[in-house]
């Protein structure tokens, strides 16, 4: 049967390689809209959890998971010759940097020679991680047409980047428009068709190099502005101005002014990688991408920024860093969700751990840290704990944290994060903002 046709009749199998923040909550829409779903893992414990129904991702519930893999429509497994079984494979692997800060598309080159093993006529072929232009058409489909097959004949490829916020309730996975790109025309449609019975807008570009293009600058303009922004509040530091009343005031300008907000840096698996992919790819072209260099620069300096700044706190109140207690709220890159890879907050826990500060962290969603060189556990926030504390340093505005308990007992804050954001007169003297 024509692809198309087992996409219109929900017969068609899809496979989801990589099941984590992206690939599980996708594998979660399908099945949720009738498709018989597997789910490619390397990650035995991940493969487990799914089967078992015991989800690992905040954004999806294990009562959610279960009832699909209850009824059968999704499982996984890291038997990569089911393969041969599935009509869409989409592929939601990590796409890291090396040491070298150059892109590491091992993954993506693992998958793609996976699918190769078992690739066979009228299989549609997606890339949903994020990757400099020229991935699909340069990487990827080299290893598939290596036996022959030809693209856009023999199977389809397309590429639609992932957008999904992890963390956000008003946007999940099938509420956010997606943009997609094929290498045929026919590509494109049967990608097109795929995701139209589970995503509620999609929106066509003319090319696979376009879409792989379009993600990019989403994520280099919130890199750059995030940037911007940081450099901003290190200027209103520098001229004794509150960055945040700033940033409000400019916000109430309801055109040509989007909010972006300073912080302790960028992390996650996007913000701080993927404009580095654009800026690799463009020094091929011998294109210097400035913008993105600056941006990186401003954004990796903030944690130094922050251990500046505590430095001066804590000597204002007669402390060294050395044997100070400081408690920092929250490790995960942002708000509410345990995702810590890149997070701003582990560089400066470990600047503090090597500066000989007595240090403890609290975040419900990070229950370990996983850095050798940071041996510290994470602690219930008491009254006890903030009281015994030089400095309570917030990192990630969780919205459990209860700040009535910190502004009422601490001796002092430094709030990255603008959390603290009405504070009774009484408690003013002790609370220092980024
Ligand atoms: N996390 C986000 O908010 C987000 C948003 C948009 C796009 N993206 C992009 O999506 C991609 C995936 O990101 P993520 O956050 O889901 O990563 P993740 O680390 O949460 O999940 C990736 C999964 O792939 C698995 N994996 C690794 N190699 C594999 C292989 N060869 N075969 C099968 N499985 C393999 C890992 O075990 C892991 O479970 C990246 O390119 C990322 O840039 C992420």
């Amino acid at each position: 049967m024509d692809i198309k046709k087992k996409i219109s009749e929900k017969k068609c199998r899809v496979g989801i390689i990589g099941l984590g923040y992206v690939g599980l909550p996708l594998a979660v829409e399908f099945a949720q809209s009738g498709f018989h779903v597997t789910g490619f893992d390397v990650n035995s414990g991940k493969v487990a959890s799914v089967n078992k129904g015991n989800s690992y991702i905040e954004d999806i519930t294990s009562n959610e998971l279960k009832k699909i893999t209850n009824g059968k429509l999704l499982k996984a497994t890291n038997d990569f010759s089911e393969l041969k079984n599935i009509d869409a494979v989409v592929i939601c692997v990590p796409t890291p940097l090396r040491k070298t800060r150059d892109p590491d598309l091992s993954y993506i080159i693992e998958s793609a020679e996976r699918i190769a093993e078992h690739l066979h006529k009228g299989q549609l072929i997606v890339l949903e991680s994020t990757t400099y232009p020229g991935t699909c058409e340069e990487v990827i489909m080299p290893i598939l047409e290596n036996k022959g097959f030809k693209t856009g004949r023999d199977f389809y490829l397309a590429f639609s980047p992932e957008r999904v916020d992890p963390g956000n309730k008003r946007f999940r996975t099938r509420d956010i428009p997606k943009v997609i790109g094929g290498y045929t025309e026919k590509c494109a449609q049967v990608a097109i068709l795929l995701y139209k019975q589970v995503i509620v807008e999609i929106i066509p570009v003319s090319s696979i190099r376009v879409a792989e293009m379009v993600k990019l600058l989403e994520n280099t303009y919130r890199a750059v502005n995030i940037g911007l922004v940081n450099e901003i509040a290190m200027m209103c530091d520098r001229m004794g101005i509150n960055v945040w009343e700033v940033i409000e005031g400019a916000a109430s300008k309801p055109f040509g002014f989007t909010p972006f907000l300073p912080g302790p840096g960028i992390g996650g698996h996007c913000l701080p990688i993927d404009p580095l992919y654009l800026s690799w790819k463009a020094k091929s072209y011998n294109f210097e991408a400035r913008f993105i260099e600056l941006a990186s620069q401003i954004n990796s300096f903030m944690p130094h920024h922050v251990i500046n700044k505590l430095l001066e706190i804590l000597n204002v109140a007669g402390k060294c860093l050395k044997n100070s207690r400081i408690l920092v709220m929250g490790v995960a890159y942002k708000k509410n969700v345990g995702d810590t890879r890149e997070s701003p907050a582990l560089d400066i826990l470990e600047k503090l751990f090597i500066a000989g500060a007595k240090l403890s962290y609290c975040d419900p969603y990070v229950p370990k840290i996983a850095n050798e060189k940071i041996k510290i556990s994470n602690s219930s926030l008491t009254k006890k704990l903030v009281a015994s504390s030089d400095c309570v340093l917030i990192l990630t505005d969780h919205d459990c944290f209860d700040l009535n308990l910190i502004l009422k007992h601490s001796k002092l804050v430094f709030d990255t994060r603008n959390a603290l954001k009405v504070i009774p007169r009484q408690y003013r003297g002790k609370v220092v903002k980024l």
